[in-house]
């Protein structure tokens, strides 16, 4: 939700702004602005309704002064529509102050009712133009001291924002501020930029500042202080990205999402190196962390969208493994409810982002509650890692398509090495060399999805381009994956879908079954349970009966499935808690290539934003 840049150097700053902003739209794209402080201290700002290429546009027909100071910002709408009006950067005491947000400031009504009194006009409906009017106000308070101004301001805002702000009397100064809502510290060589994620400024940095909750900061070119909401000056903690520039470019791929979806294998593969040793697994980062998994009888995962379907895959595999009970929680309806938990609970929150609001909110209030608390996630310096007792890291490289593919793949990896460590820690698993044999396989057999079944989803997907509802059903494992499959379809090719247990169809959703109404079974191996494979298939049955149209995902040599299929998705061999893996890869392909099929953009859905930093 918003993306946010700055930047103070001896370059010019428009272009580190745009190219810092390119690579942060995927955070939100109803529109864009850049401030910038030129080379005679004034200040210039454009805003524009729209993704970014309309900002560009506007630059290149009329460009600003250019000068070495700047802030800039793509929005994901929250107060006000996406307007020209309502785009950031909003400007207070008579356009020389520039201030750009992220995040909602709950309090704003009641500062804007008290600055309405004091005779402020608003030129927008947002509650970041109350922040730039506060500022503007304690700018002159504090005799034009910005940082003091800046600080005062913070202290009176309640709920989540990341701010940054410049002045034109201050050329060469950025502040900034994090509560809840992401921002980090990219340190250069006489210079340096701020960012809500390392994306922003990778191009020109690798070495990173994380900033703690509550944190000010200041960035000229040579020096960057931070300090706490109080003033106390903070030491903010360092830490390298480990990808580059490279990694977060389209590279020749039609899309980010067509790129993320072939990225999986390696995305695996990176994410189990270093964590199988002697034929077990072990987390390092665990290592000497037992206490977290002995002595608890209960595990709740958190999480919101896909990453909440990883955690049901989760759900089967520790219970398996680690025979301790889990439960998988929406974590926006985990904190507003009053859950049974504490010393003896672990919850595992999982983010791609690290820093989806709902997510860090439900790690915040276990923690509270005195549970124990473990994250997996993907992004270095996140909010959520930092909350939490322990990290378990993804190494999926930075995803950039807002519908998650290879990040999801990367979390169920890491939760099944979690089960794996847990099992082992517990006791519960007395020899997990096949599981951990399936587990070094799964790249290969990724790949070999990819390969084998690409050409024949993409056509299925072109003759379904004007299908209006598709339906997904599973069992066990297949369960979250027909969730997944929905969600994925929806998203980006505005369809509708729906995932079911496949169970669960005949307590109300086969009423939805017509002629021709295409539904995808995942079909779980014979060789795992014969039991729950010939369940699938009655279901499949009785789809076919009420005239469905049956596409089919199944095994090789799966035989017992090809009289009533439509179609069949073939996967290769692998054990049951590693079948979503490679379950999920046509589905993939299927939502992807149907919303090219209609023209729409697979990387920027419509209403959506990557990273979801507001309730
Ligand atoms: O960054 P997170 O993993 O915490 O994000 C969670 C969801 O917002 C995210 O998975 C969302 O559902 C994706 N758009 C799904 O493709």
């Amino acid at each position: 939700m918003c993306g946010i840049v700055g930047y103070v150097g001896p370059r010019p700053s428009q272009d580190i702004l745009l190219a810092g902003l390119a690579r942060l739209e995927y955070r939100g794209y109803d529109s864009a602005g850049v401030a910038v402080i030129d080379g005679g201290g004034s200040l210039g700002m454009r805003k524009k309704a729209g993704k970014l290429a309309v900002l560009r546009d506007s630059l290149a027909d009329a460009p600003l002064p250019d000068g070495s100071t700047g802030i800039g910002h793509t929005r994901w709408a929250t107060h006000g529509g996406p307007t020209d009006g309502n785009a950031h950067p909003h400007l207070a005491d008579d356009d020389k102050l520039a201030v750009i947000h992220n995040g909602i400031i709950e309090n704003f009504s009641a500062l804007r009712e008290e600055l309405l009194a004091d005779g402020v006009v608003f030129r927008s409906e947002t509650d970041t133009e109350v922040a730039a009017a506060l500022l503007g106000r304690a700018y002159a308070d504090n005799g034009g001291d910005l940082q003091l101004a800046f600080r005062s301001v913070v202290n009176r805002l309640e709920g989540a924002f990341t701010l940054l702000a410049m002045h034109e009397d201050h050329p060469g100064l950025v502040v900034g501020a994090r509560r809840n809502s992401p921002l980090v510290i990219g340190l250069g060589e006489g210079e340096n930029f701020l960012g809500s994620d390392v994306a922003a400024f990778i191009e020109y940095t690798r070495k990173a500042l994380a900033i703690g909750q509550d944190q000010i900061v200041s960035i000229t070119p040579d020096a960057v202080t931070v300090m706490d909401f109080a003033g106390t000056p903070v030491e903010p903690e360092p830490f390298d990205v480990s990808w580059d520039a490279a990694a977060a470019e389209k590279g020749g791929w039609s899309s980010f999402m067509a790129k993320e979806v072939a990225e999986q294998p390696e995305a695996v593969a990176n994410t189990i190196r270093g964590r199988i040793k002697d034929g077990q697994v072990v987390i390092p980062e665990l290592e000497g962390l037992d206490e977290l998994f002995i002595g608890i009888n209960r595990v709740i995962i958190t999480a919101c969208g896909t990453a909440s379907y990883a955690a049901l895959v989760g759900k089967y595999a520790i219970e398996q493994w680690a025979r301790v009970a889990v439960d998988v929680e929406l974590a926006h309806e985990f904190r507003y409810r009053d859950p049974v938990i504490g010393a003896d609970t672990l919850v595992v929150s999982i983010s791609q982002s690290g820093e989806t609001m709902d997510t860090l909110m439900a790690v915040k209030y276990a923690r509270e509650r005195g549970a124990r608390t473990l994250s997996i996630c993907n992004t270095q310096g996140a909010t959520i890692p930092r909350e939490s007792d322990a990290v378990v890291y993804t190494h999926a490289g930075p995803e950039v398509a807002v519908a998650s593919t290879k990040a999801f793949s990367a979390q169920i990896t890491a939760l099944l090495l979690l089960g794996l460590h847990m099992g082992r820690v517990r006791g519960a698993v007395a020899d997990a060399s096949v599981d951990v044999a399936e587990l070094a396989a799964l790249p290969e057999k990724i790949a070999k999805v990819l390969e084998s079944e690409h050409e024949h989803v993409t056509q299925l997907a072109g003759w379904m381009a004007d299908t209006r509802s598709v339906l997904f059903l599973g069992r066990h494992v297949g369960y979250p994956i027909a969730l997944e499959g929905a969600l994925k379809l929806k998203e980006i090719s505005y369809i509708h879908a729906e995932g079911f247990a496949a169970g669960e169809l005949k307590h109300g959703p086969i009423a939805l079954i017509e002629p021709g109404q295409p539904v995808f079974v995942l079909v779980p191996s014979p060789r795992h349970s014969a039991l729950v494979h010939s369940k699938v298939v009655s279901n499949i049955q009785e789809i076919r009966a009420r005239g469905a149209r049956v596409i089919v995902i199944a095994e090789e040599g799966d035989a017992a499935v090809l009289p009533f299929a439509d179609e069949v998705i073939h996967i290769p061999l692998a054990g049951a808690m590693f079948e979503p893996l490679l379950a999920v890869v046509p589905l993939q392909i299927f939502a992807m290539a149907l919303a090219t099929a209609k023209g729409l953009d697979v990387d920027q859905p419509r209403n959506l934003a990557k990273s979801v930093t507001v309730e």
